[in-house]
């Protein structure tokens, strides 16, 4: 098996079990992937330093080699706050009205990007793999070609790829894609985002792109694909049978007294969730069903994210007021309906806390893919199992047909699922689980990684046919 150099923004040192880890599905991914890899994954340290000196600090932590760097206070503040924060995360998420276009965010970028890939080039040998991710990085493989790297370079998109029409309202959109164009394979989450970013290739660029996705570009062929990430289904279930989980689970149960039914939901907190929608639809289920409501608790379980940059500022007072304004109109002595939490847990514990949970509450209005969803089915009693109401607009929602699905816009459709969810006949319950069960079991991430490292290898992309425009 070739070594794998995995490149991303955020590198996140592997923890033992029962330890605090990262959030961000990236994180949780990559961790598991380069487990059982001779690898190394390299990125930003997460710190700052005077000045640039591409110092790579090297760690190894149970299995996993780390090779990071520390970034200017400018470059943190224009590349990871500006470009990757302010522009593309909102408008990749089709948040127009939030995206900041900033000429010193888009410089600072490409120099970033340049300083990852100077960086990043003495750890590269001769027969490895290069997997790049996610947004920060686009025009990393660009850079890494003019420095003479040969190797297979691959990108992975995390979150979705935006339809043409908004994606062109950012400047320079032409050289950022066609940087993108040096990969040999580029990865998306679902047949969507992989639909908008062909759409763009052969509108805009006027190239044709074969069906199995090769684009051929300045004697060049790159393949364009979608692999649905998914979770580490083995470490989860071993998670979700830990002491830690069994201890949650109970501390959790116990705290809601009597026979009353939880929903819960857990996100970072980002406007993407749909957090605020979620509350105002909590709120609507509570007025309309006044002879339910005492029977039902939300535990909202919400970590703070990117807190430097306004929009997650304003989300997050935003919600604070929401849940205190929901509680204050609702609440009883002894009943409070929304358990507002802003703080990361080991992942035992939060298996515990969905597997106590009778609803996973999983609603953002646009998610690349969304984990939580489907470790909230991995960690179900299969004998009695929670039903999960899931966004449309999910990544996960195509592979995910036997969840409640709902439009996280409305509040009645929203309130309407939690009604019907929390009066579903057990052997509804147990045949919509043990489907959602077999594709996340199935399509976990041991397979993601592997699918994508053989078409990164070339394997299994041979019919170049191409399919006209
Ligand atoms: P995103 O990548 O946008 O954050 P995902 O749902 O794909 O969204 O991934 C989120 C990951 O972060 C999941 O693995 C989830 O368990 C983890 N996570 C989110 N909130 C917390 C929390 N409060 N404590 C621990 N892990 C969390
Ligand atoms: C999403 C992105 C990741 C990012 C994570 C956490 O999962 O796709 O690239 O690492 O959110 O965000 P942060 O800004 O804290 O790295």
């Amino acid at each position: 098996m070739s070594r794998l150099i995995v490149v991303s923004n955020r590198v996140s040192v592997p923890q033992a079990m029962g330890a605090a880890g990262a959030q961000g599905g990236l994180a949780v991914a990559l961790g598991a992937a380069l487990r059982e890899n001779r690898g190394i994954w390299f990125g930003w340290s997460g710190k700052e330093t005077d000045s640039f000196t591409g110092h790579l600090d090297m760690q190894r932590n149970f299995g996993v080699t780390t090779a990071t760097i520390d970034l200017e206070p400018q470059d943190v503040d224009e590349y990871y706050n500006g470009y990757a924060n302010r522009t593309l995360w909102p408008l990749f998420h089709y948040r127009i009205d939030l995206t900041e276009y900033d000429r010193s965010f888009g410089e600072s970028y490409v120099r970033v990007n340049q300083r990852f890939a100077e960086s990043v080039i003495p750890l590269i040998e001769p027969e490895d793999l290069v997997w790049v991710h996610d947004y920060h990085l686009l025009p990393l493989g660009s850079m890494l070609r003019e420095k003479g790297v040969t190797n297979r370079i691959g990108l992975f998109l995390h979150i979705p790829w935006p339809p043409t029409r908004l994606f062109v309202s950012l400047p320079n959109h032409e050289q950022l894609v066609a940087s993108m164009l040096h990969y040999d394979l580029i990865g998306f989450q679902t047949e969507e985002w992989l639909d908008s970013f062909i759409h763009y290739i052969k509108k805009e660029m006027g190239l044709k792109v074969a069906k199995d996705g090769t684009i051929e570009y300045q004697s060049r062929r790159i393949v364009a694909r979608a692999f649905p990430i998914g979770i580490d289904y083995d470490e989860f279930l071993e998670a979700s049978r830990s002491a830690d989980a069994i201890g949650a689970y109970d501390r959790l149960k116990n705290s809601l007294g009597g026979n009353r039914k939880m929903l819960i939901g857990v996100d970072r907190l980002d406007y993407s969730k749909g957090l605020g929608e979620r509350f105002d639809s909590f709120d609507r289920f509570l007025t309309d069903n006044p002879d339910m409501a005492k029977d039902v608790v939300l535990l909202q379980i919400a970590p703070p994210s990117r807190g430097d940059v306004s929009s997650y500022q304003l989300i997050r007072h935003d919600l604070e007021r929401k849940a205190g304004h929901i509680n204050g109109a609702h609440a009883d002595v002894a009943w409070v309906p929304i358990r507002y939490v802003n703080r990361g847990y080991p992942r035992s514990e939060l298996a515990g806390f969905y597997r106590a949970a009778d609803i996973g509450l999983v609603t953002p209005l646009r998610d690349g893919m969304n984990l939580v969803a489907k470790e909230y089915v991995a960690a179900q009693d299969e004998e009695d199992p929670g039903v999960l109401i899931l966004s449309r607009f999910a990544g996960a929602a195509p592979q995910m047909q036997d969840a409640v699905l709902v439009n996280p816009h409305s509040p009645e459709e929203v309130s309407d699922a939690i009604k019907q969810a929390l009066a579903m006949p057990l052997e509804e319950r147990r045949r919509r689980h043990q489907a959602l069960l077999a594709s996340v079991r199935d399509e976990d991430v041991v397979r993601w990684r592997e699918h994508f490292v053989e078409a990164l290898q070339g394997k299994g992309a041979d019919d170049h046919s191409t399919a006209g425009n």
